[in-house]
């Protein structure tokens, strides 16, 4: 399949990430299909898209037009059938193997043997979920987005062992046409950039957890000396407690408990608790 056979683009799972990359997906001129397992959690994802691109067109960064543009490319569905018409797929489910297992299993049978199936996934392998689809596990690769999706520009194209060069390619050429910034990556525990920011939550964590510094001020430290954008906390926040934490699990498994990548109890207790940041409206802040 060329750049240019590619019509429909299906995203599954609209939370976090799913709700940014079907702006990506329908900003760049796709009908795009949002899918997830209810309407209700459709509906509450249409509001948040419909309330960020008003935003946006508010702040000018992009038209009226283009925001009911992109609103109308964008379709929703809770039937996975709805998929089969599909060119191309991002999924951006939970971080969970078992369940990318039972949604790739399930493509595998609905989708065209030559659509491209591609996972947002953060921290799992792109060769194992590969095994999952029995016709053409070459049409597999990572599309990995950062937070938020619709602004971040990169977006890391992970070639799994099975992954054809014209899957790679594809991908490539499509996260061009996103507007985004692709960089090749292995498939490696973490791929490039959530590896090296797993320290980053994760001594922050420690660090917490041992009194040593509270929330506010590891932020305030890290941005205003660090130079970074946000401080741990709030990024974490902006992920989602349960994201970051099931990646930190995912990671310290694939690399057999290395102690450098280990869990926090902090992230279990959050979890446990909902307050999973932004999306709770709780978390190392409350929102309103
Ligand atoms: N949050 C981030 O910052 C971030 C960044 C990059 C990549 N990711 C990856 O993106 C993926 C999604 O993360 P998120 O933050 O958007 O999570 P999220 O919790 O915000 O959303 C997950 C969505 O998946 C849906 N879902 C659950 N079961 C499903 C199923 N069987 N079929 C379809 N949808 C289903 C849920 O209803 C929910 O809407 C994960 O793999 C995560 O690792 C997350």
């Amino acid at each position: 399949m060329k750049i240019d056979d590619i019509k429909t683009i299906a995203v599954i799972g609209s939370g976090t990430m799913g709700r940014g990359i079907a702006i990506c997906s329908a900003g760049a001129g796709f009908n795009t299909i949002l899918y997830d397992i209810n309407d209700e959690i459709l509906n509450n994802s249409k509001n948040i898209i419909e309330k960020d691109l008003a935003k946006s067109a508010e702040k000018k960064k992009i038209t009226n037009e283009k925001k009911n543009e992109i609103l109308n490319k964008i379709n929703l569905t809770s039937v996975i059938d709805d998929l089969k018409d599909a060119d191309f797929v991002i999924e951006a489910a939970l971080e969970n193997i078992e369940l990318k297992k039972e949604i790739f299993t399930s493509l595998d049978k609905i989708c065209r043997p030559d659509t491209v199936l591609t996972t947002n996934t953060s921290s799992l392998s792109i060769t194992t979920i590969s095994t999952f689809v029995k016709t053409n596990p070459e049409r597999i690769a990572g599309m990995h987005f950062f937070n938020p999706a619709n602004i971040m520009k990169l977006v890391e194209v992970v070639r799994g062992d099975f992954t054809s060069e014209d899957t790679l390619n594809l991908t490539v050429a499509l996260s061009k046409k996103m507007g985004k910034v692709p960089v090749v990556a292995k498939d490696t525990p973490a791929f490039i950039v959530n590896r090296i920011a797993r320290p980053f939550y994760g001594e922050a964590l420690k660090i917490l957890s041992e009194g040593s510094s509270e929330v506010e001020k590891t932020d305030k430290i890290m941005k205003s000396c660090g130079g970074f954008a946000m401080g741990p906390f709030e990024l974490m926040d902006l992920i989602g407690i349960d994201v970051n934490f099931s990646v930190t699990k995912s990671v310290y498994e694939a690399f057999f408990n290395d102690p450098k990548y280990r869990p926090n109890f902090i992230q279990k207790k959050m979890v446990d608790a909902n307050l999973l940041g932004r999306k709770t409206k709780r978390g190392f802040y409350k929102y309103e």
